[in-house]
């Protein structure tokens, strides 16, 4: 017999109570918590079906990946869509979350999709395809958002992917709670893994996060799906950013880089050469740094600028860089370097709206504020990779021979690296390429000013 249960939610971040507080305890949002009421036969059913398996007796299969034709949608899929896969793609609205998917299922006519959207309307939906540039006939759409109806709709059309958009607009009726809540997200999500991994169906569920992280729906989801993607990408600038946060069939860190044109999504295979493309030269405050992304090295621009504070309070801003990172490089820099920067405002910028957290990159980035600082231009051939200490020592980083590879495949000569790593570094380089290799920050200042 199914029982009703009533709960107290908090909507920020998911904490459950008996009884109702004007404030959640756990996180201190203030008027979050709201009643809600889940069904709790589903348990007893569970019951009855309950078996178990010698690990030994389990037969292996292989898992034969449906390799798409985006290349960078695999890449980040850990080099293709697993069946049966449980996926949350995350993402700001207006993002290009649906763009993406729809676009994916649309020019692979061997993949069979059913493509639920609690968002657009079926027209609308067409005349998003159609700009998409409209290839596959075995495409089914639908504005279902009942999930029990979703779900049977899905058993009866048996097809290969199945994406729901979004996951805040679909519900259940059997829980008693307003559709996007926290109760009904994580119901419905259930219900729908269920269906994935008996019937080997791959599921997309798209989540809107927004920039606050106010709505906790998509996070709350993370432990329970086998790959979490998220994309992400500043409106201002066309590249967007699929990266891997987590992955069950293959390595996370992994980043897929797109371009949003008027036609949909471009994928971008050679991102290094498209991120300089633009590069301001001979201009001071810039600097090219090496990082890796996965297990792809990615060449960026940092821009800085440091100037007098009109105000007492000198002012960090940083786009697509930790604004903690910066204080302690500047700290560094006015400790180590005796450079004034403490008064500065300082502004820092990774071209292309990319957001690194990369410790590698430490090194670009003060060399960017120091061509900003003494205003003189860093030469157009250099590099930098390496990480800043608390003494100002450069410090080793990982993977340096793919990160020199890249910088030399793209035609940097001089390359500033940690010395530490200068003595493991076996590489076949052309002889006009120079490796300077650095044990401290003094050692830059001295090496760039001659
Ligand atoms: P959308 O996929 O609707 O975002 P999300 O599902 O993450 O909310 O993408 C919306 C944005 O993408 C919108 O601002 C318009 C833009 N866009 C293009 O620039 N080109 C295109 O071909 C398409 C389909 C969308
Ligand atoms: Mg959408």
């Amino acid at each position: 017999m199914s029982k009703s249960k009533r709960i107290f939610v908090c909507q920020n971040c998911g904490a459950i109570y008996s009884k109702w507080l004007g404030k959640c305890s756990q996180c201190n949002s203030w008027n979050s918590v709201v009643e809600e009421s889940i069904e709790t036969s589903i348990r007893e059913n569970l019951l009855t079906d309950f078996r178990f398996y010698s690990l030994h007796d389990v037969p292996c299969e292989g898992v034969e990946r449906f390799v798409t034709q985006y290349q960078e949608f695999n890449r980040v899929l850990g080099g293709g869509l697993v069946p049966g896969s449980f996926i949350l793609l995350g993402g700001e609205p207006g993002i290009g979350k649906s763009t993406l998917l729809l676009q994916v299922a649309l020019h692979n006519p061997e993949l069979k999709c059913l493509y639920v959207s609690g968002e657009e309307s079926l027209s609308q939906i067409k005349i998003r395809s159609e700009r998409l540039g409209s290839i596959s006939n075995n495409i089914y759409i639908s504005n279902e958002t009942n999930v029990d109806q979703i779900i049977q709709a899905t058993l009866n059309l048996k097809p290969t992917v199945l994406i729901v958009d979004s996951i805040q607009t679909v519900y259940n009726p059997k829980v008693e709670a307003f559709t996007g809540s926290l109760t009904q997200i994580r119901q419905c999500a259930n219900d729908l893994q269920r269906l994935a991994k008996e019937n080997h169906i791959s599921v997309f569920l798209i989540g809107h996060i927004t920039k606050d992280g106010m709505i906790a729906g998509p996070k709350l989801l993370e432990h329970m799906v086998d790959v979490v993607l998220q994309f992400e990408g500043d409106e201002h600038y066309g590249y967007r950013i699929l990266r891997t946060l987590k992955n069950r069939f293959g390595p996370t860190n992994e980043l897929g880089i797109f371009e949003m044109t008027s036609n949909g999504l471009r994928e971008i295979s050679n991102p290094s050469e498209i991120l300089l493309s633009h590069r301001t030269q001979n201009l001071s405050g810039t600097a090219v740094a090496c990082t890796i992304q996965g297990i792809r090295p990615l060449l960026v621009e940092v821009q800085a600028l440091v100037s007098s504070s009109a105000y007492g309070n000198p002012q960090r801003t940083t786009t697509g860089f930790d604004p903690k990172r910066l204080n302690m490089i500047l700290a560094v820099l006015e400790k180590r370097l005796g450079m004034k920067v403490g008064f500065q405002d300082v502004f820092l910028n990774i071209t292309g709206g990319l957001r690194i957290d990369d410790p590698a990159l430490d090194l670009g980035v003060a060399c960017s504020i120091i061509s900003s600082h003494f205003d003189f231009s860093i030469p157009p051939y250099a590099c930098f990779t390496g990480e800043i200490g608390l003494t100002g020592e450069i410090r080793p980083v990982d993977r340096l021979e793919l990160r020199v590879s890249e910088a030399i495949r793209i035609g940097f000569k001089h390359i500033y690296l940690p010395l530490v790593n200068l003595k493991n570094l076996h590489i076949n380089h052309p002889p006009d390429v120079q490796f300077i290799a650095l044990e401290h920050l003094k050692n830059l200042l001295e090496n760039l000013q001659t």
